[in-house]
């Protein structure tokens, strides 16, 4: 049977939710799929541990839900930074989980380009690295014949990235509008319904679906991130943050949401890239915005954690993809298929 060692960069929300699916899974991805995962290593912002013979998942669950040091388990070896581990021990997958930065993707890209350099696949749920340079770190990965994959990255665990990329193979896409953050949505939803911003904020951020910093959702720079994953890996564009016309729902007032349910209509975060012939240097228009919506539009009933993407494309008209936007089994399910898809190859 075949074996793949695996390391694991980040090992908070969605590096837990991802560990604790590898055990559940354990025997249907011997059973169903003929291999098996061996992880080997495991890193948080405290350092790196690697035990050859494998690690035990419910003893690390154990160490993150402490906070205590990784270290505590039996056996291993430790490097002070993630970078050093990878760098010194190698093995077939690279699960990288650190947290989103938007500034220069650090330090997920480095731990990914070293990963890739030294011929090992990567799967990430980390939104930087594509969002800045996903064109560079797909030729690379070509370069040294194997995989990156980011099926998280976009509406957690839904397909979106192999609908694109399997489904819809040969079908040109025209533009796509979607909701593409399920904190914001989460916050939208409960407010239509009358609750209160800040109360839900912190509700969103209790069940695990808002980034470290939840400006970073509120404020739309979660949403442009995976416009720009989607310009990069759907059009093949490579479009800058500052290229994207933004806006989060911090200005949305309740005096808007209540008048939005008065004319059958909702407010949500939409993200649209649509395909234009003169925009100079960048061929797409892309922006995240608060619209409101009328409820004949099928994204105006998308509720709560749940996102939505409709793809225009040219063969199917239409086609839209509705589920859970955020979460940690939820993400942990697009690392699950793209661990999956690279076992098959
Ligand atoms: N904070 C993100 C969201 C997590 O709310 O959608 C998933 O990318």
């Amino acid at each position: 049977m075949k074996q793949l060692r695996l390391s694991l960069v980040g090992f908070g929300v969605v590096g837990q939710g991802f560990a604790e699916l590898l055990a559940t899974k354990h025997d249907l991805l011997r059973s169903h799929y003929d291999f098996e995962v061996k992880l080997v290593g495991v890193a948080n912002s405290q350092g790196f541990i690697y035990r050859e013979e494998g690690l035990d998942i419910p003893t690390l669950l154990e160490l993150g839900k402490r906070r205590a040091a990784l270290t505590q388990h039996p056996g291993v070896q430790s490097w002070k930074n993630a970078l050093d581990g990878v760098r010194a021990t190698r093995g077939d997958v690279l699960v990288e989980v650190t947290g989103t930065n938007l500034r220069d993707a650090e330090p997920a890209i480095s731990h990914i380009r070293a990963a890739l350099t030294q011929n090992m696949h990567v799967i990430t749920a980390n939104k930087g690295p594509g969002a800045l340079a996903a064109i560079d770190l797909m030729h690379l990965a070509h370069e040294h014949h194997v995989q990156l994959r980011m099926e998280a990255t976009v509406m957690a665990g839904t397909p979106v990235l192999s609908t694109i990329r399997e489904g819809l193979a040969g079908a040109r896409v025209r533009s796509i509008r979607g909701i593409l953050n399920g904190t914001t949505n989460y916050i939208l939803s409960a407010m239509a319904g009358g609750r209160n911003y800040s109360d839900v904020l912190a509700e969103a951020q209790a069940q695990g679906y808002a980034e470290t910093d939840p400006t970073a959702d509120v404020e739309g720079y979660d949403a442009v991130a995976k416009a720009l994953i989607l310009s990069a890996l759907v059009f093949g564009h490579t479009v800058t943050i500052d290229q994207v016309v933004r806006e989060g729902i911090t200005q949305v007032t309740k005096e808007q949401i209540h008048k939005a349910n008065h004319e059958n209509k909702r407010i949500k975060l939409l993200t649209s890239l649509h395909v234009v012939a003169d925009l100079g240097e960048c061929p797409l228009d892309v922006r995240v915005e608060p619209q409101a919506l009328p409820l004949s539009d099928p994204l105006a009933r998308v509720d709560g954690v749940m996102n939505a993407i409709t793809f225009q494309t040219d063969t199917l008209s239409e086609v839209t993809v509705i589920g859970p936007g955020a979460g940690s089994v939820q993400t942990a399910q697009g690392l699950l298929a793209d661990l999956i898809a690279i076992a098959k190859s």
